[in-house]
């Protein structure tokens, strides 16, 4: 079993079934503690049983399940969530174990580290954008209406088991998004990765991608290993973010909600126009990324009108200071630089060619 750790947190690969998962809870460090299991309602249908039978260290845990989707990484489900803990009276020496996609990973990660000052916590990813991506680094949190990611806390899990079996069951269009922040770790940390990947398609055969899964992850934890709070290397990894949540958040605002990997890989190909733009990145390596994106993920359902209203959402971007719009930026293929300052017309250009 190939295992990987940064800070306090252990990521285990591999079959959950051999991983030791079981053995883990049993042990003196949880053996007292009462399980919570958060998921969502898909992943309750598609594996709950499968998980509960074939662990008995969680067969008596509470099941907390919540609604899916993007639309629900909001404060008022957390109420929920907290007001059940307070019922099952969950204490600091209880566990949280988040079962399911970016969304139950983000949220489930905040409400354990704000419910009574922080309880432990335990990823368990079911997407594969948060096998690769989401569930490791310790960034938690929801969204506050189109703003993504607006309230969150950094806080680990104790570990994240990686199982590539609970690809199986997602849909293309999940594998896809997953894809893109894959991607993103080539582009911006990895022009051989970047190389390999384009030889892959993430829906032939998902559970075979355990050795790319873990290519990313290790791109992710070296970087979250230098720089947890996010100070400066770590603006590498929001590369496609600014644009890309700007876009996702205008969606979700319109009752549209597209897959976090579509925004992304879409936010990647405007800021690649602005690196362009900007002299930063030479046209061939441009070229090859245009190329990338458009053959892999469908046109936005966008106007420009729609436009107008994406761009004041840019200035609610977490990286800002002082008012300026901080972008991450490519020199060439597998190299990013971040505080970088965008001037307005260069933000409507990288718009306008994703449009085009
Ligand atoms: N914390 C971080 O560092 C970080 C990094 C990247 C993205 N994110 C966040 O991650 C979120 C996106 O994650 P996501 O794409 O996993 O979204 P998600 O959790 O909404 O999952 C996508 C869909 O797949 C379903 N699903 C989950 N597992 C499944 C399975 N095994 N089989 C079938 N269906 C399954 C879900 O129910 C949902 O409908 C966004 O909120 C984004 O902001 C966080």
């Amino acid at each position: 079993m190939d295992t990987l750790t940064y800070n306090q947190c252990e990521i285990r690969f591999g079959n959950l079934k051999d991983s030791g998962f079981n053995d883990l809870l049993a042990s003196p460090r949880y053996a007292q503690s009462k399980k919570i299991i958060i998921t969502d309602s898909n992943v309750f249908d598609l594996w709950m049983e499968d998980f509960i039978t074939s662990f008995p260290a969680v067969s008596e845990a509470e099941i907390i399940q919540l609604p899916p989707g993007e639309e629900n990484k909001v404060l008022d489900i957390c109420q929920h969530v907290w007001e059940a803990l307070s019922e099952y009276e969950i204490g600091r020496g209880d566990l949280i174990i988040n079962f399911g996609g970016g969304v139950i990973t983000d949220m489930g990660g905040f409400i354990a580290a704000t419910f009574k000052r922080g309880l432990s916590f335990i990823n368990i990813p079911t997407t594969l954008l948060s096998q690769v991506d989401a569930s490791v680094g310790g960034k938690t949190g929801i969204d506050l209406g189109p703003f993504k990611n607006q309230i969150g806390v950094f806080a680990d899990p104790d570990f994240v088991f990686i199982d590539s079996r609970y690809l199986t069951t997602l849909p293309d269009v999940e594998l896809d998004s997953g894809f893109a922040e894959m991607l993103k770790h080539g582009l911006i940390a990895d022009a051989e990765y970047w190389n390999d990947l384009q030889a892959i398609n993430p829906k032939l055969i998902p559970a075979g991608l355990i050795k790319t899964i873990y290519r990313s992850v290790e791109i992710k934890r070296q970087i979250v290993t230098e720089d947890h709070l996010e100070k400066g290397l770590r603006k590498n990894l929001n590369f496609g973010h600014t644009i890309g949540h700007a876009i996702e958040g205008f969606c979700l605002s319109k009752d549209a909600a597209i897959p976090h990997g579509f925004a992304v890989a879409w936010g990647m190909l405007a800021e690649s126009f602005i690196s362009l733009q900007k002299g930063l990145i030479i046209q061939t390596m441009f070229d090859e990324i245009n190329k990338t994106i458009r053959k892999r993920y469908t046109k936005l359902n966008l106007t420009e009108n729609d436009l107008e209203e994406i761009k004041p959402l840019l200035l609610n971007d977490k990286k800002n200071v002082g008012g300026v719009i901080s972008f991450t930026l490519l020199t060439e293929i597998g190299k990013a630089v971040h505080n970088q300052e965008v001037t307005a017309e260069q933000i409507d250009a990288g718009l306008c060619f994703i449009l085009s």
